[in-house]
């Protein structure tokens, strides 16, 4: 089958498709022409630690995310339908609906930047109905769309406000999502170095809700977290 991106542990270099980078260039076209720098995100570093602003040229990830990126692309093959808090230009929604070309994406975002909506729309034209996107605070957002669109997941990524309070909103929710038919449902935690965050996680993990796992795929780093729902 064709992949749209190899990594070489062993050398750590990644391999982008094409086709990849072309949709990721119509990603970064749409924050260049809103005039708003990009915020961080698993392609690029946040504008303020960049040294050039990500623009409509903008191609190759930054390596500082390799091993984050070889993580996440690693889970999604195994995955069937993502919900992600947190969908900002969409890059890790574009990285997942192409590394895995069966996979649903469901994401929610607050829309705090004027280019998310425009990023969504193109999206969604270009993977039909594998993709969805809703607006609004994730705190209220997820609750609403829970029962009736999200019980399938079997990922959920939280990647959205990284407060502590909102985090332990969304991770909450996660945890809370029913699943009668017991799908192997797993949590991947973005921003997995903040120690309130951990301190948070240790904390559900004593209570039994979740569950630390490095071994349902190769893992590397410690930038990104994955947990198993109990
Ligand atoms: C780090 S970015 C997500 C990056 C994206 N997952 C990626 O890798 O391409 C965080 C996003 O969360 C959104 N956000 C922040 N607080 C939120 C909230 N309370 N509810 C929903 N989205 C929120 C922001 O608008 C921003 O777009």
């Amino acid at each position: 089958m064709f992949q749209h991106y190899i990594y070489d542990a062993s050398s750590k270099q990644e391999i982008f498709s094409e086709e990849l980078l072309e949709l990721t260039k119509g990603l970064n076209k749409i924050v260049e022409d809103s005039k708003t720098p990009l915020e961080g995100n698993l392609f690029y570093l946040n504008h303020r630690r960049r040294q050039t602003l990500v623009n409509g040229n903008t191609t190759i990830p930054d390596a500082v995310y390799t091993t984050k990126r070889a993580n996440f692309a690693n889970l999604i093959k195994q995955k069937n339908f993502i919900v992600e808090i947190g969908f900002n230009a969409g890059h890790s929604a574009l990285f997942a609906l192409t590394v895995n070309p069966q996979i649903r994406y469901f994401g929610i975002d607050i829309a705090r930047y004027p280019y998310t909506k425009s990023c969504a729309t193109y999206l969604q034209n270009k993977f039909g109905n594998r993709f969805e996107c809703q607006f609004g605070d994730s705190m209220k957002v997820f609750p609403l769309y829970a029962l009736r669109n999200l019980l399938e997941s079997d990922l959920i990524h939280i990647d959205g406000g990284h407060s502590i309070e909102m985090f332990t909103i969304d991770i909450c929710h996660a945890i809370m999502l029913p699943n009668s038919s017991g799908i192997d449902r797993h949590i991947l935690v973005d921003d997995a170095k903040s120690k309130p965050i951990l301190e948070k996680i240790r904390e559900l993990e004593k209570l039994g809700y979740v569950m630390v796992v490095k071994d349902f795929v190769k893992w590397e780093g410690e930038g990104n977290l994955l947990l198993k729902v109990c």
